[in-house]
């Protein structure tokens, strides 16, 4: 079982078909899009894979960002699309998948790593180092250009990379979430 880092720009077609079928199997509702992109609104700059014969059996992306923090800007390793196929899950594949996002970020130069996702992956994501962003307005752009609070379904989850801590002051996505 290999696990390793590919960039966007090296994915050739066998890898892409892959992703789109895993993609499609881990992310039901989004079969519309997954049947046709790897990816939601941002190309990601990397991913990281886990194959079996020609499979992707688990997978995370990465999308390059730049947000405003208290006037600053901050580089962010986005996470986008973390799957594992149904019947590799409980077996920690994730583990190995997110301490190399995390050593390639730092290689990137990356500050800080920012996902956004459900209440109840809260713990699950403990689990890789990243933190709850908690009582801050977050605010983003949407796909016409207009500008919003982020909505509350989803919390926002930080890890450091090569900043330790998570900056003071108002939160701008400067684009949409991913
Ligand atoms: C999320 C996912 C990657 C986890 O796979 P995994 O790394 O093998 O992790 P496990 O299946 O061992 O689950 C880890 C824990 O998270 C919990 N969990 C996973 N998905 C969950 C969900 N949708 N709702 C509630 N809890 C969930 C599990 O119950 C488990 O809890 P436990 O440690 O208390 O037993 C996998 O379930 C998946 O691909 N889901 C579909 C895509 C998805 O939702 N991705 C996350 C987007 S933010």
């Amino acid at each position: 079982m290999n696990c390793r880092v590919i960039n966007e720009v090296e994915i050739g077609k066998a890898v892409d078909d892959a992703l789109k079928k895993s993609l499609c199997i881990c992310y039901p509702d989004d079969v519309k899009v997954f049947s046709r992109f790897t990816y939601w609104r941002n190309v990601p700059s990397y991913r990281i894979l886990i194959e079996l014969d020609s499979s992707i059996i688990a997978h995370i992306a990465v999308v390059d960002r730049t947000i405003t923090v208290g006037g600053r800007q901050i580089l962010v390793a986005g996470i986008q699309a973390v799957f594992v196929l149904p019947q590799y899950r409980g077996k920690d594949l994730c583990d190995k998948m997110f301490s190399l996002v995390l050593d390639e970020a730092l290689l990137r130069n990356y500050d800080l790593s920012v996902l956004f996702c459900k209440q109840v992956l809260e713990k699950y994501y403990n689990r890789f180092g990243y933190k709850t962003l908690s009582d801050r307005e977050i605010v983003f752009t949407d796909l016409s250009g207009n500008k919003g609070l982020l909505p509350d379904k989803n919390i926002t989850m930080w890890a450091p990379v090569r900043m330790n801590t998570f900056p003071p002051g108002d939160i701008d996505l400067n684009g949409c979430d991913w």
